[in-house]
């Protein structure tokens, strides 16, 4: 397992910890610290992200906002654990996912982070409950238990009934469900989700974003949205705005969870 060797860093968490109140855990569950993200095609440097400091709270639910090529994917992919950033520091309930290796890297990936995209990436001609089960192929779980847990994820999405759909027999709002059920089925401490509405109608992004909502607000799940959607950020206790790699705004919202039900 991962470790938190630096001295400075369990200084910090404690500290946190004993600010936050949170007695159970290292404090909180994203840290990160002047994190720079360069990418290097050719003699072309670009520097996505400049510099982003950042700190998340376990139960959080917070909507990332800015234009597009602001640095928004960049951000989440670096919090998924899906890359590593160029400078600067990010603890991932307190490990250091700097230097981690890339088999600890996944799996931090496997075992933290549920991940929601905008095209649902399901697996065609294959069922509703076979895609959230995919997760859980590498954990060596009986698979009794591999189709139940699935079957509970799509039960907490409000697809019970629809197990044996192919993704082409569903709505896109119950395709994207599919793939919330997904990311729920290994019990992630954070859900992150890049625009999971930017190819669904009104009424269907209404609908993603309530079951984001009831997620985070009765399972207690730190949810991160990516929208350019002002409407979207709504449900989100939380903005962060994103401008040219760097967070120009972090503001809460008047909009709590707890409101909207
Ligand atoms: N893999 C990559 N290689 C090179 N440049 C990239 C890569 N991914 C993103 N970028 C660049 O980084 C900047 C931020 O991109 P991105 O994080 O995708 O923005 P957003 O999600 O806000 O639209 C953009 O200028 C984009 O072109
Ligand atoms: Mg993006």
């Amino acid at each position: 397992m991962l470790g938190l060797n630096e001295p400075d860093a369990v200084f910090r968490c404690e500290l946190h910890t004993r600010r936050s109140g949170l007695h159970r855990t290292m404090g909180a569950l994203i840290i990160c610290e002047d994190v720079w993200k360069v990418y290097r095609l050719g003699d072309v440097e670009v520097q996505a992200l400049r510099g982003v400091s950042l700190q998340i709270e376990r139960g959080e639910f917070v909507a990332v906002m800015g234009s597009s090529g602001s640095g928004k994917s960049t951000l989440m992919n670096l919090l998924g654990c899906l890359d590593r950033p160029t400078k600067g520091t990010y603890w991932l309930d307190g490990r250091d996912v700097g230097r981690a290796s890339q088999d600890e890297l996944a799996e931090l990936r496997s075992r933290e982070i549920g991940f929601v995209f905008q095209n649902f990436n399901l697996v065609p001609r294959t069922s509703a409950l076979e895609n959230a089960q995919l997760p859980l192929c590498y954990w060596g779980l009986p698979l009794r238990e591999q189709r139940a847990r699935a079957a509970a994820a799509l039960a907490r999405v409000g697809l019970s009934g629809r197990d044996q759909h192919y993704p082409s027999q569903l709505s896109g709002g119950q395709q994207q469900r599919v793939a919330i059920a997904r990311a729920l089925v290994s019990s992630p401490s954070i859900l992150l989700a890049d625009e999971p509405t930017g190819n669904l109608d009104t009424e269907s992004s209404r609908e993603i974003m309530e079951v984001l909502a009831r997620l985070n607000r009765e399972d207690g799940l730190t949810v991160l949205v990516v929208t350019h959607e002002a409407q979207i950020a709504t449900y989100a206790a939380r903005e962060i705005f994103v401008k040219d790699g760097q967070i120009v705004s972090d503001r809460v919202t008047a909009a709590a969870p707890a409101g909207r039900s």
